[in-house]
């Protein structure tokens, strides 16, 4: 088999030559579970294989290959991978197609995936995502049943951010993996080492894609970009100052961070930037300080709410948003209580909640554990109602004020069509257009509030921008 990726041929019967096989044109389909990381692993992949004559297809009927990107957070999405993958049976059946496995569920379970479900042809980890021609290439050259979820040993990490032709925003991966190991938490294992790329070479791709791809907006993705640039000597305070300078970025967001490494220096320029996002989402699991220590935290209540009051004081508009896990291995009523307590001390803008599924090979799932699944349910849904409550408090500060945002698209609300982007402190907020044909598809737009409730937010149009500000 040869294979040089850098050298296709493009044919006149619109094939293209890749080493000794043609390529006709393709649809490939991908199914993506999970996080901001996977998502934007799941563009990586669509991105490399246009040069081989892929093209994205959303219907998974016609495709030619399909790709689930699968996550391993908790058990229900292994579920619904197994689930979904097991339908695929029919397809392979019923046409010519191959199916691959990719993500954090492929990285540590590929074997048996491989042997498990026939209709399977490779799978691969998450460290190999950008060496995806490569197993393509294979596997249309004939080779069966493989597996590829070795990890990059190298200290660098290096790679060019590739972005959805003609949308501003951007996901730019900072760092991966994570070295913390909280005791419930599967990433360490699925995703590897922490890594960091270079200040200077994510300065030059945001650069580039500022200038010639039209973005205006990025997201600094991790697991913990708290923790971004410790091995070199250099920090996300730095990396988001130096992008800053970028004229044409209007934009900058990061996720997710761990409120252990949230440094002075970060709150600080929370304070000073003039483009970093009015939100921090600043997952604090639990609001026991013994279930905290069980789960290998490494902070206390008391640190978290210092950091929330100093960042609150760095910038008195910023919108705070967390994780939290209902029903840790032994959570006692005591302790479930001090997490209602917290979401009534830190006013969150929004949470994300989870029963505690039990992971294999993290310490957690060596616990006794006497909770039910009822008990664990019954938390969840009090964590919830009482947010749900609180966050409807939280957000009537916003009614009467102007927020200015980027406008991702319109839909239909019970009958009306509106249009709706997200403000700088991550708020969707919904309008009318002025007329029925006007089209504010990525225009910048002064919205001021007219309404909220806890879940939605409405808003009339004070200013359209058009597309840049
Ligand atoms: N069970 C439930 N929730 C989990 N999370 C991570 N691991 C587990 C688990 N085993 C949640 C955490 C984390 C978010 C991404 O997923 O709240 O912040
Ligand atoms: Fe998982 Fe903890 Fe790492 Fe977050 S910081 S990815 S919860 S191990």
């Amino acid at each position: 088999m040869s294979l040089d990726l850098n050298n296709i041929k493009e044919l006149d019967n619109g094939n293209k030559l890749v080493g000794d096989l043609e390529f006709p044109p393709r649809k490939m389909w991908v199914k993506t579970y999970g996080c901001q990381m996977n998502y934007h692993d799941t563009e990586r992949m669509v991105s490399h294989l246009k040069p081989l004559n892929f093209s994205l297809t959303d219907k998974q009927e016609e495709a030619d290959f399909m790709v689930f990107n699968t996550c391993a957070i908790r058990d229900l999405a292994n579920q619904k991978f197994y689930s979904h993958l097991g339908g695929a049976k029919h397809d392979k059946a019923q046409r010519e197609v191959k199916i691959a496995a990719a993500g954090c569920i492929a990285q540590t379970e590929s074997k048996a995936l491989l042997k498990k479900y026939e209709q399977l042809d490779f799978a691969f980890g998450t460290d190999v995502i950008d060496n995806i021609g490569e197993m393509v290439y294979r596997a249309y050259a004939g080779d069966k049943k493989f597996s590829v979820t070795s990890w990059d040993r190298s200290d660098d990490y290096s790679i060019q951010t590739k972005v959805e032709p003609g949308k501003p925003q951007a996901f730019v991966n900072i760092i991966k993996g994570c070295d913390k190991f909280c005791s419930y938490c599967i990433v360490p294992f699925t995703r590897g080492r922490e890594k960091s790329r270079r200040v200077d070479e994510i300065v030059n791709d945001v650069a580039r894609l500022c200038k010639y791809q039209g973005i205006q907006e990025v997201t600094l993705l991790g697991q913990n970009v708290n923790s971004y640039g410790k091995k070199n000597g250099e920090s996300l305070a730095q990396l988001i100052m130096e992008l800053e300078k970028i004229d044409e970025l209007k934009m900058i967001r990061y996720t997710t961070s761990h409120p252990y490494d949230i440094s002075d220096e970060l709150i600080e320029v929370h304070g000073k930037s003039k483009k970093l996002s009015n939100h921090l989402h600043l997952p604090v699991q639990s609001g026991s300080n013994t279930v905290l220590q069980r789960m290998l935290r490494e902070y206390s209540i008391e640190h978290y709410l210092e950091r929330l009051d100093k960042i609150r004081a760095a910038n008195p508009d910023i919108v705070i948003s967390t994780d939290i896990i209902a029903g840790f291995p032994n959570e006692t009523e005591d302790e479930h209580r001090a997490t209602l307590e917290l979401l009534k001390l830190a006013k969150y803008d929004f949470i994300y909640s989870y029963n505690y599924s039990s992971r294999p090979g993290t310490k957690a799932a060596k616990m006794d554990d006497v909770l039910t699944k009822d008990m664990r349910g019954r938390r969840l849904r009090e964590i919830q109602a009482l947010q749900l409550e609180l966050q409807a408090e939280v957000r009537q500060e916003m009614v009467g004020k102007t927020y200015r945002v980027l406008v991702e698209g319109s839909n239909t609300m019970k009958g009306e069509l509106k249009w709706k982007g997200r403000s700088s402190c991550f708020r969707i907020i919904h309008f009318k257009p002025e007329t029925p044909e006007s089209n504010y598809k990525w225009h910048w737009v002064d919205l001021k509030v007219t309404s909220v409730t806890a879940l939605s937010c409405q808003g009339e149009i004070v200013k359209d921008y058009g597309k840049t500000i």
